[in-house]
């Protein structure tokens, strides 16, 4: 992802290859701070306070607090910690298999190996691993998924294709390129012009974090409120909805931000193709139906209460009486019948072939 015309990554171990660094979210689009993380404690902190977050990073994040965690093993002498540290790093966010699956992944490798040495040096090169391939992983989701948008373009007589995206499956929510937003930069990369409609996505405003990505990125792009979706596709001011997930089951059932499944609910109502990207680690071949997904309850304060900039510092409000009492219900599940089709690392599908597909 270009950030003053610089590459960046999300996350990569520090030079001293003993600590990770990270974009720290919480701050952006108005500062851009790199947070060093120095402990498995500090990334389950990162985690769960979201100074990191999307279904795909939040893995890569699991997978580099497992390599902290070996470092901390050999400094105290004591491998128990490594598995307290996969139990934490577990418990931080519930929707996303990603962190699950991260996890697995390194503590199946970790029971291979039995010296605390060779478990760091497992622990370190699975971590680099994971984060590299979810990078090429949404790369190649890009270039699958950019047949979609040329079709569109050509269909409506080459004008710029209109897409609408929830929350922010960007670059921020990966370690590179995104899943609902590398089609999009793979457009870009080959001319099509593309203008972007941003949902805001109350109550964290992921939006803000898709916007700026996207201006970074000089893809034209316009913020709106979660309310206004239904309406322009009315109007026939969206020809696609691209979004990414957190967890889809085996019968195709999709887990994303919540307000995905209005999206998906006015899509289907006006014939606009709704399609979900997403790498196939974020498939739960465990899990049978979107009823069963554990759906993150986070704090009321997220809701009662907005960030935002005034007079060039970053200051929260407070929305609501100090009385008002507020749900806030992280995900909503959009049942597979909504969705046109997946895109993924290895091509397109509808939710029916998901199983086949990924055989
Ligand atoms: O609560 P968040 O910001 O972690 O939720 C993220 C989302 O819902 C994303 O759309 C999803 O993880 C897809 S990320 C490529």
């Amino acid at each position: 992802m270009l950030i003053n015309g610089r590459h960046y990554r999300t996350i990569w171990l520090a030079e001293d290859k003993k600590t990770v660094e990270i974009i720290d979210q919480r701050f952006l689009p108005f500062e851009f701070i790199i947070e060093k993380i120095n402990s498995s404690t500090e990334m389950a902190i990162a985690i769960k306070d979201m100074h990191l977050r999307g279904a795909p990073l939040i893995g890569a994040a699991a997978a580099y607090g497992m390599y902290l965690a070996t470092l901390e093993a050999i400094n105290n002498k004591n491998e128990q910690h490594i598995k307290n540290c996969s139990i934490l790093l577990e418990n931080t966010r519930p929707t996303a298999v990603n962190l699950k699956w991260a996890l697995n992944r390194v503590n199946a490798e970790l029971e291979k190996v039995s010296s605390i040495e060779e478990k760091i040096s497992t622990a370190y090169k699975l971590a680099e691993l994971i984060a590299d391939e979810d990078a090429e992983t949404c790369r190649m989701i890009g270039v699958n998924g950019v047949s979609l948008i040329e079709e569109i373009y050509e269909k409506n007589g080459r004008r710029p294709v209109q897409i609408l995206t929830h929350c922010n499956a960007g670059s921020l929510a990966c370690v590179d390129f995104g899943t609902a937003t590398s089609p999009i930069y793979e457009a870009a990369k080959r001319k099509i012009p593309i203008h972007v409609w941003v949902d805001e996505t109350r109550p964290r405003n992921q939006g803000k974090l898709t916007s700026w990505e996207l201006e970074q990125n000089k893809i034209p792009n316009t913020v709106i409120c979660d309310n206004t979706g239904g309406y322009l596709m009315m109007k026939g001011m969206v020809d696609f909805v691209i979004v990414g997930t957190d967890r889809v089951t085996r019968n195709g059932d999709v887990a994303n931000k919540i307000g995905t499944y209005l999206k998906a609910l006015a899509a289907n109502d006006n014939n606009i193709p709704f399609y979900v990207a997403l790498p196939s680690s974020t498939i739960d071949f465990n899990m049978e139906s979107g009823d069963m997904i554990p759906i993150e309850e986070r704090t009321q304060d997220e809701v009662l209460t907005v960030d935002g900039l005034c007079k060039d510092k970053i200051e929260q409000v407070r929305l609501f009486s100090y009385y008002a009492k507020a749900a806030n219900y992280g995900f909503d599940i959009t049942p597979a019948r909504l969705v046109t089709g997946f895109i993924t690392e290895k091509g397109i599908c509808k939710p029916q072939e998901l199983l086949n597909f990924f055989d």
